[in-house]
């Protein structure tokens, strides 16, 4: 038996960026002067900024020295057909079109999916089904005056339950809304790999698949929302049977027979600062493809390089391959179950360890402040605070108001810390569970808010709160 209980590093880190923590005082200051809005805070003003882990994490030295290569060419650039090859390889997908990020893709293949289908299927109220749209999805959705379903499993909305994959699909769920819509009215199923807003969590394979049978049985195309592809990849062969000897890179080739296209924020899983990706799997939904590609033009750029420049197209391409390096990924799970772990020994109630954030269950930490109080959002103030933390509610502040304006009542009340890959260590995260500590010995302190300036669409980002 080895002494050996914890996976360190398996890097060297070799260039730093420092971080200051500034005094108690000046954080008061400053998170007051936000309007009690951690968004709003200057970055330089937080510690560990745990904020989001898209575009924040470490690259590695193949990517930076592959970007050297990046050809800057407008039309049919090198770097292009190195990335779309990179896709065919990875994914089994013909068709690829770089996007400056996720939300690029999206406003690309969401409008054209939708125009498609009234043209095609007389589609009058169209809806998008996922297990969990992310809020630039919906956001999309919307602005196309098309509803978005959730038919997540039930066992993600509680915290204290332990599934392998809480990040699946409700199929009977999916199944009804389906009928009740009207097949000709779905206009697409999305899988979101992993489940971001849930909490990082998986989805199976054997999810993917059933979900994929149903969307063929009505014809109905299905868009993978891969920005955690690899990640949701490591969880099926760590807790999928029959996957245990599988590669990564056979998990995700095989993940991807279960969708007809991909949207991607790349800047997550595949590591890169900027960029994205949407790509189609063949030629059944080749017009589709042509028809982004026209609209690409105008909103991305040239759709060979769709808002990126060449040297970020070879990061990308390379990004791809070196986020599913197996030590890598064992390492960054074992990192986010360690905090979360810790985290509960302190007494912090915590979403099911998943990928890519620990989420503090903040209904069941601050039981005393109702959730149009957003105790989520308390908490991330409360945490900047004491320990210069900076955090993000994924609660009712985030969920927002209905068309008749009332506030939306959220499945749960959750303060993301979302964890930037390869960027801090094990003592970063022993400092943020004392940080909590500081919270738990003061959590009497923290106080219900109330919106003293809300913006119409995702408030979250720029509202303004005071203490109740
Ligand atoms: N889909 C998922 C599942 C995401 O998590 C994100 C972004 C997007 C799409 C949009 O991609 O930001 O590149 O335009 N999530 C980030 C986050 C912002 O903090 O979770 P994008």
């Amino acid at each position: 038996m080895s002494n050996i209980k914890h996976l360190p590093e398996p890097f060297r880190i070799r260039v730093v960026e420092p971080i200051v923590l500034k005094t108690l005082e000046e954080r008061q200051a400053a998170i007051k002067a936000s309007g009690m809005n951690p968004f709003s805070l200057r970055s330089e003003d937080v510690f560990i900024d745990l904020l989001t882990d898209s575009g924040t994490g470490a690259i590695t030295n193949t990517m930076l020295s592959a970007g050297m290569l990046g050809d800057e060419s407008y039309a049919g650039s090198k770097s292009y057909y190195k990335l779309a090859d990179a896709v065919t390889d990875i994914f089994g997908y013909k068709y690829t079109m770089p996007t400056h990020q996720g939300r690029g893709a999206e406003q690309l293949i969401i409008p054209t999916l939708i125009e498609k289908r009234k043209r095609e299927k007389g589609m009058t109220a169209p809806i998008s089904i996922s297990n969990w749209h992310f809020d630039t999805t919906q956001g999309h959705t919307q602005l196309n005056g098309a509803e978005a379903a959730n038919v997540v499993i039930d066992e993600c909305m509680d915290t204290n339950v332990f599934h392998p994959f809480k990040g699946n699909f409700d199929i009977a769920k999916l199944e009804a809304v389906i009928e009740e819509h009207g097949p000709e009215n779905v206009y697409t199923i999305i899988s979101t790999i992993t489940n971001n807003s849930a909490g990082g969590q998986p989805v199976s394979m054997a999810n993917l698949k059933a979900v994929y049978e149903v969307a063929q049985r009505f014809d109905i195309p299905v868009l993978m929302d891969s920005a955690r592809f690899c990640e949701n990849a490591y969880f099926i062969q760590q807790r999928e049977e029959g996957f245990q000897d599988w590669t990564i890179g056979a998990i995700i080739k095989e993940m991807y027979k279960y969708s007809d296209m991909l949207a991607m924020s790349a800047k997550k899983d595949a590591l890169v600062r900027i960029g994205g990706l949407l790509c189609v799997k063949d030629d059944t939904y080749l017009d589709e493809f042509t028809e982004c590609r026209s609209r690409c033009v105008p909103m991305e750029g040239f759709p060979t390089y769709g808002g990126l420049s060449g040297q970020a197209i070879e990061e990308l391409a390379r990004g791809l391959y070196d986020g599913q390096d197996q030590d890598y990924l064992a390492y960054r799970i074992s990192q986010i179950a360690y905090l979360a772990n810790e985290l509960e020994k302190a007494g912090v109630p915590c979403q099911t360890a998943g990928g890519h954030a620990v989420f503090v269950d903040a209904g069941r930490l601050l039981p005393h402040i109702p959730g149009e109080q957003f105790p989520a959002h308390a908490l991330a103030c409360k945490l900047y605070e004491l320990g210069g933390i900076r955090a993000v509610e994924i609660g009712s502040l985030l969920l927002g108001r209905d068309r008749d304006g009332v506030q939306i009542k959220a499945p749960m009340e959750l303060l993301r810390l979302t964890v930037p890959r390869m960027t801090i260590t094990k003592s970063h995260c022993d400092y943020i569970v004392d940080a909590f500590k500081d919270v738990l010995d003061n959590v009497h302190t923290v106080k219900g808010l109330r919106l003293t300036y809300e913006p119409t669409v995702l408030r979250h980002f720029t509202a303004r709160l005071e203490e109740v």
